[in-house]
């Protein structure tokens, strides 16, 4: 078993080649079945010596949205994390097991993490525009690449691809924070899209929106699966039920004072909201519907 111990990264680590895909889009090794686009394999995760996660282990569908949910401190953005190797920046963070990304290790010390990053973008549960114009936040990555493409064209295409497009085109030199919140959460969906990821990272994304600004963003994830693999975190079963394809329930036992969470069960959202085979899924899922 490969253990990974990531203190924050070396300056030596060499830029990653361009990951290999397979003809047929399946694994180059692993247990993914020709959909599957990331394989987690989660035998143990430590921060420091508390051991946070356990057995998780779980193969993510290309083109479709993958929920984790699960009471609080199970470890659902901590697994989340762990597949763009943000954890890296986490002093103390280690884990035995492995995250392929299209069949390659994503951990290998042959690639650059900020390459992994830019295959694996991320939203975060706070809208996070930076203290600039809309233009350059969705711009950011693109400078950061050394995009040398029309850069125009590609604001307008983000900005489109996120659905802000038309609240936008007028004032797009005005500040990002100047937004509303759902705004600024669709200008941090522009600018992770704006770099063209296969796979988005989504933590909570609509915990700090209102109603009509949540479903606008399921709406956007709902039209963005087309082009891109998402791996959400929700606390909202009603929306992992609206928006998911596959959902994955991680649990908590505090019973005995341990606090190690671990995926209960993993499959698509129908089975696990309407015929749960594990116990603790159920009473969850009752739990919150009751
Ligand atoms: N940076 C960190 N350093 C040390 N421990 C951490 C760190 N981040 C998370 N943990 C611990 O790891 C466990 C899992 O946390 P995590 O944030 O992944 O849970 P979660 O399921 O996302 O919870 P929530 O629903 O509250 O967001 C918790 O016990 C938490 O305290
Ligand atoms: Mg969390």
């Amino acid at each position: 078993m490969d253990t990974h111990d990531h203190a924050p990264t070396p300056a030596t680590i060499k830029p990653a080649a361009p990951a290999p895909v397979p003809a047929n889009g399946a694994h180059a090794n692993g247990n993914g079945n020709g959909h599957s686009i990331v394989e987690v394999k989660l035998k143990a995760l430590y921060y420091g010596s508390f051991k946070a996660v356990r057995d998780t282990d779980l193969a993510i569908k290309r083109n479709a949205i993958t929920a984790f949910i699960g009471p609080s401190g199970c470890g659902k953005s901590t697994v989340l994390r762990s597949i763009n190797r943000m954890n890296d920046l986490v002093r103390g963070f280690r884990f035995d097991g492995h995250i392929h990304f299209r069949g390659r290790d994503i951990y290998d010390t042959k690639i650059d993490p900020v390459a992994v990053r830019r295959h694996i973008g991320m939203v975060f549960q706070q809208p996070n525009p930076f203290a600039m114009s809309i233009y350059r936040n969705v711009t950011f990555g693109l400078r950061l690449n050394g995009y040398k493409g029309n850069i125009q064209d590609k604001v307008e295409q983000a900005l489109r691809g996120s659905a802000l497009w038309d609240e936008v085109k007028e004032k797009l030199h005005q500040s990002g924070l100047a937004l509303s919140g759902g705004q600024q959460q669709r200008l941090c969906i522009a600018r992770a899209i704006a770099t063209e990821p296969e796979v988005l990272l989504m933590d909570e994304p609509c915990s700090a929106l209102d109603p009509v600004a949540t479903r606008k963003i399921e709406e956007l994830m709902l039209e963005l699966k087309k082009r891109f693999t998402i791996i959400t975190v929700t606390h909202n079963l009603q929306q992992a039920k609206r928006v998911a394809d596959m959902t994955g329930f991680l649990y908590v036992d505090t019973t005995q004072g341990a606090r190690t969470g671990y995926l209960v069960e993993y499959g698509p959202t129908e089975g696990i909201f309407n015929d749960p085979k594990e116990k603790h899924t159920k009473d969850y899922i009752q739990g919150a519907f009751s």
